[in-house]
C-alpha cells in the first residue's frame, strides 16, 4: 500500500533519482544499544533494505545500489562475517524470488571471489535468473571497493594495449551499463564515502542522517527524496 506522503510526493512532481546508492551504515551501534549482537543489528538491516528497494520501485527509481560488505569488512571477526553470509545465502534462496515476482532484477558489484563458494554459486544464480525484461535493479556491493574496482578497471584498459578514454574506463568498472548514482545516502551519522563508488560520484548528491540503519524507514527514504528533489543540479556548469 502507498502512503499518504508517498502519494504527496508523486503529486508534487518530486524529482525522482534515477539511481540511488545507499551506505548502511549503523547496524552494529543498533544491537548495542539493545545488548544484541552485531549479526541482530545486520538481520534487521536487511529487512530494512528489503523494504527500502520496495519504497524505491514504488517511487520511479531504477537502480537501487546497497553497500553491504566492502573490502575493509572482510577483516571484521569470522562470527560477524558468517552471520553477514547467513544473510547472503538467505536473500539469494528466499528474497530473490519476491523480487523477481515484482519484475526486478538483482546484480552485483565487487570480487564475490573471496566469497565461500556456496555464497558464491548462490550470488551467481541469484544474478543470471534476473528476469531479462527488469526496469529496477536492485545492485548488492559485496566485497566491494572503489579503488580495487579502478584497479580492476586499468589493468583491463591495459591489457588491451589502448589509449583509454573516460568512457572506457566507465565500460570497464563492475557499474558497467548502469547510469551514475544521482543520490548517495549514508546512515549512521559519518561524513564520508568509505571506498564507495568513487568513479561513479563525481556528479551524485550527498544525503547524510544520524539515522541508524536499521530505523532508516520509508519515512526516511522519502525524507531524503525530497531532500534530493531541491537540490539545483549543475553538473559544473553555471
Ligand atoms: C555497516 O554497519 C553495515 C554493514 C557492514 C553490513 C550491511 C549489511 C546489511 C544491511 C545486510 C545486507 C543483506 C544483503 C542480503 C545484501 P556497521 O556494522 O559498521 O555499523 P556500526 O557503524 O554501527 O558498527
Amino acid at each position: 500500500m502507498r502512503s499518504a506522503a508517498l502519494f504527496a510526493m508523486k503529486e508534487d512532481n518530486l524529482n525522482i533519482p534515477r539511481h540511488v546508492a545507499v551506505i548502511m551504515d549503523g547496524n552494529g551501534r543498533w544491537a548495542k544499544r539493545r545488548f544484541m549482537p552485531r549479526t541482530f543489528g545486520h538481520n534487521a538491516g536487511m529487512n530494512t533494505m528489503i523494504a527500502m528497494a520496495r519504497t524505491a520501485k514504488k517511487l520511479g527509481v531504477q537502480y537501487l545500489t546497497v553497500y553491504a560488505l566492502s573490502t575493509e569488512n572482510l577483516s571484521r571477526p569470522q562470527e560477524e562475517l558468517e552471520g553477514l553470509y547467513n544473510l547472503f545465502r538467505k536473500y539469494f534462496t528466499k528474497n530473490v524470488k519476491d523480487l523477481y515476482a515484482e519484475g526486478a532484477a538483482v546484480r552485483v558489484i565487487g570480487d564475490i571471489t573471496a566469497l565461500p563458494d556456496d555464497v558464491q554459486s548462490l550470488i551467481n544464480d541469484g544474478v543470471a535468473n534476473s528476469p531479462a525484461d527488469a526496469r529496477f535493479f536492485v545492485v548488492l556491493a559485496l566485497n566491494y571497493g572503489a579503488r580495487a574496482e579502478i584497479t580492476r578497471a586499468v589493468n583491463a584498459a591495459i591489457s588491451r594495449g589502448e589509449r583509454v578514454e573516460e568512457g572506457d574506463i566507465s565500460s570497464l568498472l563492475d557499474t558497467r551499463g548502469m547510469p551514475d548514482p544521482d543520490l548517495i545516502i549514508r546512515t549512521g551519522g559519518e561524513l564520508r564515502l568509505s571506498n564507495f563508488l568513487l568513479w561513479q560520484a563525481a556528479y551524485s548528491e550527498f544525503y547524510f542522517t544520524d539515522v541508524l540503519f536499521p530505523d532508516f524507514n520509508a519515512k526516511e527514504f522519502e525524507k531524503a527524496i525530497a531532500a534530493y528533489s531541491k537540490r539545483n543540479r549543475r553538473f559544473g556548469k553555471i
